[in-house]
């Protein structure tokens, strides 16, 4: 099958949000931290009548009915989360509920999980297994979701939670550049969650950052020699129309890409301007390690490259401003924003995307764009998604109601025996809900 990649797309973020201008104030740090030090204008959170199932149980239904898709039609169901409900049950099985009932149980796939990562393996797993002997002609379908939840401190304005459904296939209009993919996986303890008794991760924020950076380099430098070797001629980032990060706060999508543009510069200083060549010129002698750790550098970067950032970056940053951090799913609400903000304009563009999770795994490939056949073309996944809409439709939570409910989560993580409160107001219709939890800790579902 030729041009295997993403036919149809939906996203859900809950509607209940706290802006970082209020967090700012309720968390009594000094004016402008969250809002221009991280970049980020408002943060999206689960009520307690939501979770990542329920969020994923919405994202499936949505889309399978909005494109029209017979759920006989799926063959494969890929998960990536990194929200611990179960040690052993995966979201996925879930998910079986919505094909079940139509009679199809015949359908591979589990989760995949390594912090945000997880939604970029399944993806592979999925397009893999359409290029693939093993492929039965039917659809892959691949869901991201995650809440992202921090303990009290500087890590908890970096929160948020979203789900995300892919539909794959041959002749997508977001076709992957399957030859171009660049891999950096390695041991660190940069973010993870090693007690099982908390949904809360520990952080090394600094060395976290320090980490995408290195993997940044990395995976850039090895896509940009796959890319060589199949074009016999350098990539520089004019090779790309967009470039979209995954996005745990913008600031770090604003350093990234000074990184990428750095990067050029060292590799050929003709693949930047003349102004930035002056600019950079100073850090050209930098060890690979104090160069991650120069502010001057970074301040530099980002100077020489915002002309670029505004025309290449700025358009997938939409989501991730407005949500937050949606771990797995963060990647693909950017390349969401993307669609949103450039819709059929798209047509016979590259994308260039960078998945990092912690711990450590990352990877930067590429999509090309094309229309694409109705209902599976550029503009109507622009509609199906109505990010305009779903983003003005939020309800803005008093941060105290906000901590309060993180209280609430803190206490029930890990519990059984409860009912949840049931108001689900905010809720728009069609979206799932949990009810309960049992004495067998069985979760169970409803739909608004
Ligand atoms: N006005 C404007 N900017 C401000 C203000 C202010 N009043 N106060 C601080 N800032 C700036 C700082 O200068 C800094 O910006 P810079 O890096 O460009 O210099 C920025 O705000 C952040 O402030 P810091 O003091 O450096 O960091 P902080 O202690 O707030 O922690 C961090 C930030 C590390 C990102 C924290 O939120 C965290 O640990 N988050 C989770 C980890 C994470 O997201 N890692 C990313 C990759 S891994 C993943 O996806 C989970």
């Amino acid at each position: 099958p030729a041009n295997v990649g993403i036919l149809a797309m939906d996203i859900y973020f809950p509607p209940t949000c706290v802006t970082q201008e209020a967090l700012e104030g309720h968390d009594g740090v000094s004016k402008g931290k969250y809002t221009i030090g991280l970049g980020q204008d408002c943060m999206a959170f689960c009520s307690e009548v939501e979770d990542v199932i329920s969020m994923s149980l919405t994202v499936v239904t949505s889309l399978l009915e909005k494109f029209n898709v017979d759920p006989k039609q799926i063959g494969r169901l890929e998960v990536g989360s990194e929200t611990v409900i179960d040690k052993s049950k995966s979201i996925k099985t879930f998910l079986m509920q919505v094909f079940e009932a139509s009679g199809n149980i015949d359908i591979e796939g589990v989760d995949s999980t390594n912090a945000c990562y997880g939604g970029t393996a399944a993806l592979f797993n999925c397009v893999n297994w359409v290029e693939s002997s093993s492929w039965d002609g039917r659809y892959g379908l691949v869901v991201c979701t995650d809440t992202a939840v921090y303990a009290e401190g500087p890590a908890r304005p970096t929160g948020g939670a979203a789900a995300i459904a892919m539909l794959v296939g041959p002749d997508a209009p977001i076709a992957f550049e399957s030859k171009l993919r660049g891999s950096h996986m390695s041991h660190a303890y940069d973010f993870y969650k090693p007690n099982l008794a908390s949904e809360y991760p520990v952080v090394d924020g600094k060395l976290s950052q320090t980490c995408y950076l290195m993997a940044l380099d990395s995976c850039y430098q090895l896509y940009c020699k796959k890319f060589e070797k199949l074009e016999g001629r350098p990539f520089s980032m004019s090779d790309s129309d967009y470039f979209v990060f995954h996005s745990p706060y913008n600031k770090l999508v604003q350093k990234s890409f000074g990184r990428l543009y750095f990067n050029d510069f060292l590799r050929n200083p003709s693949f930047v301007d003349e102004v930035a060549r002056d600019t950079l010129a100073p850090y050209a002698s930098l060890s690979g390690d104090d160069s991650y750790q120069s502010r001057d550098l970074e301040k530099a970067n980002q100077q020489a490259a915002k002309h670029l950032y505004d025309a290449k970056v700025q358009p997938s940053t939409l989501i991730p401003k407005q949500v937050g951090n949606m771990y797995t799913a963060s990647l693909y609400a950017a390349f969401a924003s993307l669609l949103h903000n450039k819709n059929s304009s798209l047509v016979g563009k590259r994308v260039v995307m960078f998945s990092y999770g912690s711990g450590l795994t990352a990877t930067m490939f590429s999509f090309h764009l094309q229309e694409g056949q109705h209902p599976f073309n550029l503009s109507n996944i622009v509609t199906v998604m109505n990010v305009s809409d779903k983003l003005k439709q939020r309800v803005e939570i008093p941060p105290e109601k906000f901590v309060e409910t993180l209280k609430i989560m803190e206490h029930r993580y890990g519990g059984k025996d409860f009912v949840t409160s049931k108001d689900c107001s905010y809720l728009p219709p069609g979206t799932f809900y949990l009810t309960n939890v049992d004495s067998m800790y069985r979760r169970f579902y409803a739909k608004k």
